[in-house]
């Protein structure tokens, strides 16, 4: 089989709220690739938990499902090596979910830090959707249903598998032995890619990504919109390379740091343009995307190819996920017919 039992278990999701982009390249995907071939992965297609802060628009949602799917695929993630599931068609993690409700209070869930910053950020003040306050719960169903030992994730994921940990001691104890082992977090040592301009995180929301299956086009016109230095107004001025993107995103890219960092004390001397900078970028943007866009439209041809691949990893998912709610259950002596 494609992922032996014994291979250390994987997990990691993606919202489907949009089309992934560079920041998701670099964030995580990258790590992933590299993955596959030593791990079982599995790969959620996290429509369920994109729910909790898009309740109005679950068509977009859906829509995400299978355009995140191409995008796994077009990057190079294998069927054959992982396993890529749908969330919200996997029921025993919705049961997880009411089970673990039990062993976590609200108090703890209004205190995770990134719950916190995100009902700011979406504006929700006292109207918080319970589904939202919740969504830690359902991803320690997630990471716990795959019994998943490493999930790669973004710094602002760690209080997730904190509070996932926590469950886990707290059923263990219940069940008095090891029925769900601890997750350990694998944070891309990148960091996180900013916007083009600079100000945040790259997110589709904040119009500043650069989408994985951008055309050329885009690609020059992100990189020519790229904060750079607003003090080096003529290429002769001495410049700053600190909080310039291109020069971050040449650090996260380029395929020669020794000749960035040259490019990067030439900038601060002066005498270097951004225009020069722009130009390198583009192209390098432009080669590292060219062929994940070509092999997305190729997959977009084939809709039962990629349809196919994501209902059978639900399928093995399912069986995956189903046992594990029975073990839990049996751990925790909740009723069952036909069972002790
Ligand atoms: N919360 C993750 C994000 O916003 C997505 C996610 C859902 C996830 N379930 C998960 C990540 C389980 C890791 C493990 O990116």
């Amino acid at each position: 089989m494609a992922t032996p039992r014994d291979l250390p278990v994987v997990l990691t999701g993606d919202r489907t709220t949009g089309p992934l982009h560079l920041g998701h390249y670099v964030g995580s995907l990258k790590s992933r690739l590299a993955l596959q071939d030593s791990h079982r992965q599995f790969l959620l297609l996290a429509d369920a938990q994109a729910l909790t802060d898009n309740a109005d628009d679950p068509g977009r949602i859906a829509r995400h499902v299978i355009e995140v799917a191409l995008d796994y695929l077009a990057v190079g993630i294998d069927p054959g090596k992982s396993v890529v599931c749908v969330q919200s068609r996997l029921p025993a993690l919705a049961e997880l979910t009411v089970l673990y409700m039990n062993y976590v209070t609200v108090s703890r869930l209004e205190r995770n830090p990134t719950v916190k910053q995100e009902i700011v950020q979406r504006g929700f003040q006292r109207d918080i959707p319970a589904g939202f306050l919740c969504y830690p719960v359902a991803q320690a169903a997630d990471i716990t249903a795959f019994k998943a030992e490493l999930v790669p994730v973004g710094e602002d994921q760690l209080p997730m598998i904190e509070q996932s940990n926590e469950i886990v001691r707290r059923i263990n104890r219940l069940a008095g032995r090891n029925v769900l082992p601890e997750a350990r977090a694998l944070v891309s040592s990148t960091g996180r890619l900013p916007g083009i301009d600079g100000q945040s995180k790259m997110s589709k929301s904040a119009g500043n990504a650069i989408p994985l299956s951008a055309s050329p086009d885009e690609i020059r016109s992100a990189v020519r919109a790229m904060f750079t230095d607003p003090g080096h107004l003529r290429a002769s001025d001495p410049g700053r390379v600190e909080g310039h993107v291109v020069f971050t995103y040449l650090d996260a890219f380029d395929e020669s740091p020794g000749e960035v960092e040259e490019l990067k004390a030439h900038y601060r001397r002066g005498g270097l343009g951004d225009v020069v900078l722009k130009g390198r970028l583009d192209a390098r943007l432009q080669v590292l995307l060219g062929p994940i866009r070509e092999r997305r439209a190729e997959l977009a041809r084939r809709p039962d190819f990629v349809m196919d691949v994501v209902r059978s990893g639900t399928e093995r998912a399912a069986a995956v996920t189903q046992e594990t709610l029975d073990e839990v259950r049996d751990a925790l002596g909740v009723f069952g017919f036909g069972r002790a």
